[in-house]
């Protein structure tokens, strides 16, 4: 077995640190597929990188999809080291960390974002559930990983696969806050009490674990009277549900899956547009407003 490395040249350690000793872990959770988990995690990133918080994205998900996000396209990257070399122990953690880019990695104009940084995913991550299975502490394994960069960064945001399996349980084992993205709708909202379910569970079978369901966000949310009135029915729910938890909405907007197809966040996609603005004021209603130099 070959050793991965690093391709592009390591620049985390050079950015200047922001406001906070440790980073704040948030883990973006839902087991059904396509609820906004990756969007979020990616958009709220950008955000908060422009308010000046140094910011790690760690995508999980063998889709890559938060990878793609940022500009990579790891399989064509056969040299660039992957969590899934760290899994492999071909690979260090940090070998795995590169700037997240606003366009595709290799085009000429493609530029780098200040502050934001991700982990960067492989397909073969399919697999890490086998391989995880059999290790001894196989839920703490991507805790152990974060430990080693945690000083480093401000916010980590953990992009998860759409299921509750061990990968998952991993990033709820390494989080203190776990964020439920999810579309409006009855099937949704339920999504919202198996994460809970998955959480108690953890947290009282692993006395160190911290996590609990600190955030819920609705994404996609209907724009106009005519998208439905079960969507407002279920909105009502969920504000009423988690009053606490409930975070700014997101507009549903055509601009997202665009902004996903040019590999940049919606900041420097669609600056003015009404779900980038939501974004802002997620990131905000998350803790991580401007920073003042
Ligand atoms: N506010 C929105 N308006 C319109 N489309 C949206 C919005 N949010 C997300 N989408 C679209 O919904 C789809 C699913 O979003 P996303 O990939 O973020 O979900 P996910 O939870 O990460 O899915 P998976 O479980 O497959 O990883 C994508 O095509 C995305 O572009
Ligand atoms: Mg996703």
């Amino acid at each position: 077995m070959s050793e991965k490395f690093q391709i592009i040249p390591r620049s985390y350690e050079l950015v200047e640190r922001g406001t906070h000793a440790l980073a704040r872990i948030i883990a973006f959770v839902n087991q059904s597929g396509g609820a906004g988990k990756t969007t979020s995690v990616v958009n709220v990133g950008a955000c908060a990188a422009e308010y000046g918080f140094k910011t790690l994205i760690i995508g999980l998900d063998a889709q890559c999809d938060a990878s793609v996000f940022c500009g990579y396209e790891p399989q064509d990257m056969p040299q660039q080291a992957t969590l899934y070399d760290v899994l492999l122990g071909v690979a260090e953690f940090e070998d795995t960390i590169v700037p997240a880019l606003a366009g595709k990695y290799g085009d000429s104009a493609t530029k780098p974002i200040e502050n934001l940084f991700i982990a960067l995913e492989s397909p073969d991550l399919e697999d890490a559930e086998q391989i995880l299975g059999p290790k001894t502490g196989r839920e703490f394994w991507l805790r152990g990983l974060i430990e080693r960069v945690r000083d480093q960064f401000d916010l980590i945001l953990i992009d998860c696969p759409g299921n509750l399996g061990l990968l998952v349980v991993n990033a709820i084992c390494a989080s203190e806050e776990v964020a439920g993205a999810v579309k409006p709708g009855w099937k949704e909202l339920r999504a919202l009490t198996r994460i809970e379910q998955k959480i108690d569970q953890i947290t009282s079978t692993f006395a160190g674990v911290k996590a609990r369901l600190a955030h819920v966000l609705v994404v996609d949310a209907p724009t106009s009277r005519s998208q439905g009135a079960v969507y407002d029915d279920s909105k009502r729910e969920v504000a009423a549900a988690y009053e606490q938890e409930l975070l700014p909405m997101v507009r549903r907007s055509p601009r997202i899956p665009e902004a996903y197809a040019a590999r940049k966040a919606l900041r420097f996609f669609d600056r003015a547009g009404e779900a980038t603005q939501d974004y802002f004021e997620v990131t905000k209603a998350l803790g991580f407003t401007r920073l003042k130099r």
